[in-house]
């Protein structure tokens, strides 16, 4: 069944993945030697992109879709929402987003918003609703 298929790349996220990619040509990964790339869609229509900058620190790291998230709340501010991510790598292969990185983008990011990424069977696309089905929430009561 074509209709509604969950993981058909549309026209506009093959631009956001090749937005990714773009990015990830900016790497700073001398240590993985790993190049990822993120492109967020943002609800005004907005593209920020990020990659992934890492440090002889290792655990300093910042993967590349939350160089892209911070890089959009500082150029837009906080009230942005997120209505697509594609990720993307120079090395082949499957990436898909950490678990650190779905729980910032999860503050941020539409339930629906398709999730593109990089899986072993080629470009997989998943709701980030089921990217992070559980996400912390703080209800204080
Ligand atoms: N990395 C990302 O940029 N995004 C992820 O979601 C996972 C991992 C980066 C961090 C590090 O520079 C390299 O990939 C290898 O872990």
């Amino acid at each position: 069944m074509a209709m509604n298929r969950q993981d058909v790349v549309t026209p506009e996220l093959a631009k956001l993945l090749e937005l990714a990619r773009q990015a990830a040509l900016h790497s700073y990964s001398p240590y993985s030697k790993f190049k990822v790339g993120a492109a967020l869609q943002l609800a005004g229509g907005e593209i920020v992109t990020g990659t992934n900058v890492e440090n002889i620190s290792y655990g300093l790291t910042i993967c590349a879709e939350r160089a892209a998230l911070v890089r959009a709340v500082s150029q837009f501010g906080p009230q942005i929402r997120i209505e697509a991510i594609a990720v993307a790598n120079l090395n082949g292969a499957p990436s898909p987003p950490c678990g650190a990185c779905r729980q910032m983008l999860a503050e941020f990011t539409l339930p629906e918003a398709p999730v593109a990424f990089p899986a072993a069977d080629g470009t997989r696309i998943m709701p980030f609703s089921a990217v992070l089905p559980v996400a912390f929430e703080m209800k204080l009561k």
